[in-house]
């Protein structure tokens, strides 16, 4: 693979509490379960795209507890280049996520280190690293705005592709869409950041993103997921799977896509390997242990290839 993959991003620890239904405001409910894994955006796409085949680099922070050392500990096990991974004092970023017995999770993130990532540093980084248009450059909103921003922006300045995959989305973020040339998103967020309501069909929804950046991909669960291009309208549907846990699916999903993008791969090629990489990631508990190796994807493809359809 010519090509690196940098994330700039979040790197959090997930409290994961397994309950038999959403609790209702103003009650407690008893969990079944609880785990404390590796999670965060960021960092669930970097190990992604590292158990992919990509050679990774991370630009994030991290805290001084020891759930953070944790988190250098097993980023590190996984081959991602940490150079420019900075610690600050206190906690790391926290996520505490409720996962139903239907896999069905809501998470809440408190950003912790996460907040202390600058532009600076990142610019600093990034200078470093001297990218080029072999490389590719993917980042999400856990991290300051700011942040994404100069993330973008250099990396546009190289010529390396930039990938935003825009969750979790705030609306101060419409601005960083002029700087990405492939925005990912659920369909929740393409409705936010499109401005619309919930009635107008998600089709719809995309063309009206795609006036706005080269191109825009929607995933829809089990629905599969959408590509748009000026010219290209594609449709993957999933492969049917059991469903243990929908964490991090989108960040294997946006992750294998980046690989492919690295890997000099058509657009429906990616999009059918970032679907099955998503599937796989549902059938797992947890964020980063769930993650698949390129072996299983490639495996997978093999097996149950994914109907594309034009739209
Ligand atoms: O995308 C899943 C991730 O969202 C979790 O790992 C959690 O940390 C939050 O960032």
């Amino acid at each position: 693979m010519p090509g690196r993959c940098l994330v700039v991003g979040s790197v959090n620890t997930d409290i994961v509490l397994a309950v038999p239904r959403f609790a209702m405001p103003g009650e407690t409910l008893l969990a079944t379960g609880v785990s404390v894994i590796g999670g965060g955006k960021g960092a669930n796409q970097a190990v992604a795209a590292a158990r992919l085949g990509a050679h990774v680099t991370l630009i994030a922070a991290i805290g001084g507890d020891p759930f953070s050392d944790l988190r250098y500990n097993e980023l590190e096990q996984e081959g991602i280049d940490l150079r420019f991974l900075i610690r600050v004092p206190g906690l790391g970023g926290l996520a505490l996520i409720e996962c139903t017995t239907e896999g069905e999770n809501r998470i809440v993130v408190a950003a912790g280190a996460n907040a202390a990532l600058d532009v600076a540093r990142v610019r600093g980084a990034m200078q470093k690293l001297e990218l080029c248009s072999d490389d590719v450059v993917l980042t999400q909103l856990e991290i300051p705005l700011p942040a994404v921003e100069a993330a973008l922006c250099l990396a546009g300045e190289s010529g390396a592709r930039r990938l935003l995959n825009a969750t979790p989305w705030k609306d101060e973020a419409t601005e960083l869409l002029q700087w990405c040339d492939v925005l990912i998103v659920n369909a929740l967020e393409a409705r936010q950041a499109a401005g619309v309501g919930g009635v107008e069909p998600i089709e719809l929804v995309a063309t009206q993103l795609v006036e706005r950046v080269p191109v825009v991909v929607v995933t829809l669960g089990a629905e599969g997921a959408l590509l748009l291009t000026e010219r290209k309208r594609l449709r993957c549907r999933a492969p049917r799977v059991p469903v243990v846990d929908t964490t991090a699916a989108g960040d294997a999903f946006t992750a294998a896509l980046a690989v492919s993008l690295l890997e000099g791969e058509c657009w429906e090629e990616a999009l059918r390997r970032a679907v099955w990489a998503g599937a796989l990631t549902v059938g797992r508990a947890g964020a980063q242990p769930s993650l698949p190796f390129r072996r299983e994807l490639e495996q997978a493809i093999g097996t149950a290839p994914l109907i594309l359809e034009r739209w």
